[in-house]
């Protein structure tokens, strides 16, 4: 079965509802994996690279967990990718330890994912905001799957109301990895 590593990176998970109901949803689905949660890890941001670039090597699949934050992802999963995927490790002649893994991006968003049109005059898609995780898993040669985006999760919205939406997201999760 495919390993997984799901690396989390929600500043508060506890009072998520994107998130946190997406990982519960994925858990049901028994799938091979490694629940890696980097900010009640190291909520000091002081990353443990060997035991980060270790559990990476396990893998066959990452998925990266996160909100969008300004159109991005939050702070400390910027950072993980600046400390962990070290040259010699993920890239440059010998950096190769990467190569072949299936790398998935699976956010949510505030606002409703219509809104990442091309309709709309100066806005971008998601497809484009996307484009420096591709380029990521180019350079260290992993296999980029795509990502996963469920939006609309915002103030005041009730667990109730998106957790279908939040379940399927995870299901499209395990397809993407079992594909
Ligand atoms: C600092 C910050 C920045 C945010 N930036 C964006 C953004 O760029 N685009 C967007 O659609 N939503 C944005 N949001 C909304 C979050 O994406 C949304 O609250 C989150 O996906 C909800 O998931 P959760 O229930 O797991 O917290 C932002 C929220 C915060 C707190």
């Amino acid at each position: 079965m495919t390993k997984t590593l799901f690396v989390i990176a929600h500043p508060n998970i506890k009072q998520s509802i994107g998130s946190k109901t997406i990982i519960e949803a994925f858990k049901k689905l028994n799938m091979d994996t490694e629940y890696d949660n980097i900010y009640e890890l190291y909520p000091d941001y002081n990353i443990n690279v060997k035991a980060e670039q270790e559990k990476l090597l396990k893998a066959d699949a990452i998925v990266l967990q996160f909100p969008f934050y300004w159109y991005n992802s939050p702070s400390l999963l910027r950072k993980w990718f600046e400390d962990v995927l070290e040259h010699g490790f993920a890239y440059g002649s010998n950096g190769v330890a990467l190569k072949g893994k299936k790398l998935i991006v699976s956010f949510t968003t505030g606002a409703a994912l219509n809104s990442y049109s091309e309709s709309i005059p100066g806005s971008c898609t998601l497809d484009d905001l996307v484009k420096g995780f591709q380029q990521l898993a180019n350079l260290c040669g992993l296999e980029w799957c795509g990502f996963v985006a469920t939006g609309s999760i915002t103030y005041g919205v009730s667990a109730g109301s998106v957790a279908s939406d939040l379940e399927k997201h995870a299901k499209q999760l395990a397809d993407k990895i079992n594909a």
